[in-house]
């Protein structure tokens, strides 16, 4: 086979056996393609799609470059079950998700990423926490999630190698934004990490990267379909993107309210709240440790309310290298914003919408986020008690808390807040955070 001929083959619209896809990922994975070849191959797939055969070889061709976890020797008493999202601003539930379904008997090996554009990486958020590893060695890792029950740690090396060439040609020849290589670049990371089954939270507004509905279903129906094909059980959930989730933003000012959500200190935002639980509830049922969604969620509201989730937390972070009383003193182990200034309603009326992407652009401007990969990030700064759309407001009301290293940063972080939040009349109707639930 020739990789040209193959290219050629897709440039014309035509559908690839899963023997020429199979040739392109192991090309991928051997340098035997060029980077050229690589990025011509990925502008093919972004201009023609691949149909679901396609998609799923891609995703298995994808898994096979690297090696696949598995659990079996350890004999684990529960099933292995895993969330992944699509990406928000202020999505921390997996900070959440992961005790709490841990704590109900699931085991959570969970691989996430750091963030990159507007919205934050779980990576981040944890290592905000003094002395937590999130690039444990193999064996802390699978220790950590036997005696624990769930452990967040980063990318390895030896998971889907050729996604990781792939992701890199297309972050830079604008083929980020391919459904069927979105699909098969996530599918592969989780497949070869050796899950039973898998819920995926795919956000859609402006805060994700699916800013429209239809985007969202095409991606939820794609990512559902090509999963279960390729034999990974997953369902997935539609989730509102189109304001922040929760009332905080920014790495050590989420993992606050992650340790406040869990100990049931302060208030419990209900928007975020739902996303947990319905997500829970999913994870519960699809790994048989409930008989119905409803069920599931009855037992994830229990862990929480009885402090066995907090504790689950407690010692995923002991575990891995983090302080052992975190939850008790977070005050101690998070680092602190030198300034804090109230950024404030500039008219009445109610909060109308909200541009949930600028905010998460606030925060990179404050430098809690990314504009390069290795850029550093300064895990104090943020937003906290972030207004939610619908609440009335007067001028001079508090939109939320602006958490800045200088004076100067706060202030244009301000400026920016007061465009991303629109304030007017009316009132808009209520809208529900989740939209809709995919399954096969
Ligand atoms: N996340 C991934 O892991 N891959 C993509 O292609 C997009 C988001």
């Amino acid at each position: 086979m020739l990789p040209q001929e193959i290219i050629r083959r897709k440039r014309d619209g035509l559908e690839l056996s899963g023997e020429e896809i199979a040739f392109i990922a192991r090309g991928i994975t051997d340098n035997s393609l060029s980077e050229g070849q690589v990025a011509a191959f990925a502008m093919a797939v972004f201009f023609r799609g691949m149909t679901t055969a396609e998609r799923v070889a891609m995703t298995l061709g994808l898994v096979r470059s690297g090696v696949t976890l598995d659990w079996n020797d350890l004999d684990l008493p529960g099933p292995i079950i895993d969330k992944h999202s699509s990406g928000g601003v202020g999505d921390k539930v997996s900070l959440m998700l992961a005790p709490i379904v841990a704590a109900c008997g699931a085991f959570v090996p969970m691989i996430s990423g750091r963030g990159l554009g507007h919205t934050g990486g779980t990576l981040d958020k944890l290592s905000a926490i003094s002395g937590y590893d999130v690039q444990p060695d193999v064996a802390t890792f699978r220790r950590v999630v036997r005696e624990v029950g769930c452990a967040i740690i980063g990318q390895t090396d030896d998971l889907a190698p050729a996604d990781r060439r792939l992701y890199g040609v297309r972050d830079v020849t604008a083929t980020v934004e391919s459904i069927p290589l979105i699909v098969s670049s996530i599918l592969s990371k989780k497949i070869a990490a050796g899950l039973d089954g898998l819920v995926m939270d795919v956000k859609c507004g402006s805060g994700a990267f699916c800013d429209t509905e239809v985007m969202a279903r095409d991606l939820a129906g794609s990512l559902v379909t090509v999963a279960n094909q390729a034999g990974l059980s997953t369902t997935a959930l539609i989730t509102d993107m189109d304001q922040v989730l929760g009332r905080d933003v920014g790495n050590a000012l989420e993992v606050l309210e992650t340790i406040a959500y869990l100990t049931g200190e302060g208030p419990r935002d209900p928007r975020l709240h739902e996303v947990v639980m319905a997500l829970a509830g999913e994870m519960l049922a699809l790994g048989d440790l409930a008989p119905s969604v409803a069920a599931g969620r009855a037992r994830a509201e229990a862990a929480l309310a009885d402090g066995r989730a907090a504790e689950t937390f407690a010692r995923m972070v002991a575990g891995l290298g983090g302080p052992t009383d975190v939850v008790e003193n977070p005050g101690r182990y998070l680092a602190h914003a030198a300034v804090i200034k109230p950024c404030t309603a500039a008219r009445p009326g109610h909060v109308v919408g909200m541009n949930a992407r600028e905010v998460g652009i606030a925060v990179i401007g404050l430098g809690g986020g990314r504009s390069h990969a290795d850029d550093a990030i300064d895990p104090a700064v943020g937003f906290t008690e972030f207004v939610d759309v619908g609440t009335k407001v007067r001028t001079g009301s508090p939109l939320c808390l602006v958490h800045a290293a200088r004076e100067v940063d706060a202030d244009e972080a301000i400026a920016r807040l007061r465009k991303a939040i629109r304030i007017g009349e009316p009132a808009p109707p209520p809208r529900p955070v989740v939209i809709d639930r995919i399954v096969e």
